[in-house]
């Protein structure tokens, strides 16, 4: 198909530069394995595993015979005051993956679904203990946790706030970011080790400013994704969850990105040895094949808030929060293959193997290229940061992003990062042709 047979006419691009988007469209029809072809029929290698999703790569056929499956067995259920099989057996696989007593799992649809809905049972949580004063909540600079507005409010990226500043909720403040630029630019593997604790700010100022007892949650990334890449310093979650819980607040993880393997464990929480009151999933869990978000809650959550409503009829709902696809039979369908899938051919493991090769490839192929002052790798994920043009935020990494998609490379551009996220059972060959053009781009766009 020529682009010029494209009717793009209709649809407004998420997150994306509409104007300048029909005069070089990226479209893609088809995709098998780590590659997807183009409207205009070329291969383009996934080097993000569509933005964090497709973690065992695309057209996985136990994943799409599971979900036809599903269609011609049970094709969707309402979730209120009923619920299907596959919910139940979806819940029981991603509770089972998670640490400690993450037992119980609200679904929704998306990653910013999770974020508001983690909020919200923050919010119920501290008023069925009778701390409904609980409520100002704790983001990030620079976190990433979806376009609701809950999750917008805890977010810290200027560029997805500044528009909506009025509507932002008003009990939210955020802790400092996570990078040194001067003496933590390049991390492989390791955990940076700052010699000032950044998480004294929390105790020092913003506890004290609002009250530690007024605070219902921190909510954070256990490592910063959306923006880049950037790795929490050693002894960062332990101690953030040392604070939490000495001020009974409660601590959310949110691993949209995170979870299901890309550390080469199930979750994050698993790497950092870390148990949130919370975690937060979406993407992977179906392989992006369907959406599927939800929040896994630590028992004690669960019991709070039925213990609150002990003394009322039985008919009373507890938590008046839920989605109409929540728990959809054809998703939860799609996370029960993918996780079999996932464990069948051992790809969490896979993506710490991996992980190694990438952050080695990106390391010695990147280092010392023009304009770059940062690469920071961990998990099967790496960014390299690039210095910004004067005045033009952004563009050089964009730039960049355009030359690897016209070499048949989809890469991300964030900031003024490239970050590299392949699917799980990417090869040797492929993370050297990924880098290996983002290297070639670099150079192009040195001047
Ligand atoms: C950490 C994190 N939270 C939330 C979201 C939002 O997810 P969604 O786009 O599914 O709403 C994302 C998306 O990339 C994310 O990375």
């Amino acid at each position: 198909m020529a682009w010029q047979e494209l009717h793009m006419g209709s649809q407004w691009l998420p997150f994306t530069p509409n104007r300048s988007f029909g005069k070089d469209p990226r479209v893609f029809v088809a995709a098998e394995g780590m590659h997807f072809t183009t409207h205009d029929g070329r291969q383009v290698i996934d080097g993000i595993s569509s933005l964090w999703c497709v973690g065992a790569g695309h057209n996985r056929k136990p994943i799409n015979e599971a979900i036809k499956k599903q269609l011609d067995t049970l094709d969707y259920s309402t979730a209120f005051n009923a619920s299907n099989d596959k919910a139940f057996a979806a819940a029981d696989r991603i509770a089972g993956l998670a640490p400690g007593d993450l037992n119980k799992v609200l679904f929704c649809n998306s990653g910013s679904e999770a974020a508001d809905t983690s909020m919200k049972v923050a919010l119920a949580y501290h008023r069925a203990r009778g701390e409904g004063h609980r409520n100002v909540f704790i983001g990030r600079e620079r976190g990433y946790h979806g376009v609701g507005f809950g999750g917008m409010s805890v977010g810290g990226i200027p560029a997805n706030r500044k528009v909506f500043g009025s509507a932002l909720l008003p009990r939210v403040d955020h802790l400092r970011f996570i990078h040194d630029p001067v003496n933590h630019a390049y991390i492989h593997h390791q955990e940076p080790v700052w010699q000032e604790d950044i998480l004294l700010e929390l105790e020092n100022r913003i506890l004290p400013l609002h009250d530690a007892s007024n605070i219902a949650a921190v909510i954070v990334e256990p490592v910063a994704g959306s923006a880049g890449w950037y790795i929490p310093p050693q002894g960062y979650l332990k101690r953030l969850r040392e604070i939490c819980d000495k001020h009974g607040i409660l601590l959310i993880f949110d691993e949209v990105i995170t979870g299901f393997g890309r550390l080469g464990t199930p979750f994050a929480a698993d790497y950092y040895g870390v148990v949130p009151d919370m975690l937060n999933f979406a993407k992977c869990v179906t392989n992006g094949v369907f959406p599927m978000g939800g929040v896994i809650c630590r028992q004690h959550v669960y019991d709070a808030m039925m213990a609150a409503n002990a003394q009322a009829p039985e008919h009373a709902i507890e938590f008046f929060h839920g989605y109409t696809y929540s728990g959809h039979p054809v998703a939860c369908a799609a996370a029960i293959a993918t996780l079999d899938l996932m464990q069948e051919e051992n790809l969490f493991e896979r993506a710490g193997q991996m992980g190694r090769v990438l952050g080695d490839a990106m390391h010695s192929a990147l280092k010392g290229l023009p304009n770059v002052v940062s690469i920071r790798t961990l998990g099967l994920a790496g960014a390299v940061e690039l210095a910004p043009i004067a005045g033009a935020p952004g563009k050089r990494a964009y730039d960049v992003f355009m030359s690897c998609f016209q070499k048949g490379s989809l890469v991300r551009p964030a900031g003024d990062n490239i970050v590299l996220c392949p699917p799980y059972i990417v090869t040797r060959e492929q993370i050297e042709q990924l880098v290996g053009t983002i290297a070639d781009a670099i150079k192009h766009h040195a001047g």
